[in-house]
């Protein structure tokens, strides 16, 4: 297989990209972040791909957060590293891409997951669907631009409470906050993604690709810069120790 932990195949100029670790939820671990990065960067380059539709494998995930048995070990150089190279590698060329993307949301979409969805311009999800930045309660923060985007997209008081909290909130929440453009049947998810590209392919790539552009100009840099640099400085504390430990072993932490 061309990419490790990815189902890459095209349907009617809209190449699908599907995380596939079902065993882990679809847990982000490096090599599947090294081949989301090629499979975006390849769908960018192929000028027969018009859109991209990012899913999970299974019926369980989307994406379950970043893979936490990989960074269970890691200081606070390491945390900052693992942040910065996902948000330059991945997170923001999906963010930052000349074609549309949308995120179908086929389960839970915790932590990087969310993140990852947060990343691309537009989100649907199905029904059953489960939304949460989870991270502090692994004496965490969001790395993955999530602080950023999430503010962005539902307002500072929404992204103060499902950060602050770590909650999950529902597929309808998650619709009313904001945080999806659709929620729809299991079934419908993948048409209804289709659609909404081909109706994207139908206008002027090059007025899309402005477009896109001009929407992601508001964000400040600064804010990112700050997310990476906090998210780091929590892998040295007693807290990020006790929240990894209590997660691998299937218990809740002591903080
Ligand atoms: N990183 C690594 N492994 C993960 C994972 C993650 N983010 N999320 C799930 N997994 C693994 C589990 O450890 C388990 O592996 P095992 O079978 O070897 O024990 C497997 O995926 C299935 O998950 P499990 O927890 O048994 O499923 P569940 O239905 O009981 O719970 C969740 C589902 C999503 C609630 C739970 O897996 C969870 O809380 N995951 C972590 C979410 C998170 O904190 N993400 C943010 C990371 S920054």
């Amino acid at each position: 297989m061309k990419y490790q932990n990815l189902l890459v195949h095209d349907e009617s100029q809209i190449r699908h990209i599907v995380i596939n670790r079902v065993e882990k939820l679809n847990a982000l671990n490096k090599p599947t972040l090294a081949a989301l990065h090629e499979a975006v960067k390849d769908a960018l380059a192929e000028p027969n791909v018009r859109g991209i539709i990012l899913t999970g494998a299974g019926e369980k995930a989307f994406v379950a957060g970043a893979d936490i048995v990989e960074f269970a070990t890691f200081n606070a150089v390491q945390g900052r590293e693992l942040a910065q190279e996902g948000q330059t590698n991945v997170f923001d060329i999906i963010h930052h891409a000349s074609k549309p993307i949308v995120a179908a949301i086929n389960g839970y979409a915790l932590g990087g997951g969310l993140e990852l969805a947060l990343a691309c311009h537009i989100r649907l999800a199905t029904t059953y669907a489960k939304l949460g930045l989870p991270e502090v309660s692994l004496g965490l923060i969001p790395g993955y631009g999530g602080t950023q985007r999430l503010t962005q997209l539902v307002g500072r008081g929404k992204a103060m409470e499902i950060i602050l909290t770590g909650d999950m909130i529902s597929a309808d929440e998650a619709l009313r906050a904001g945080l999806v453009n659709y929620v729809v049947e299991p079934a419908d998810l993948l048409p209804k993604a289709t659609h909404m590209l081909q109706r994207i392919a139908s206008r002027s790539p090059n007025a899309i690709a402005a477009a896109i552009r001009a929407v992601n100009a508001g964000l400040a840099q600064h804010g990112f810069e700050t997310e990476i640099k906090e998210f780091g400085k929590c892998f040295d504390t007693p807290d990020f120790k006790e929240g990894v430990s209590a997660f691998l072993e299937k218990r809740k932490p002591n903080f």
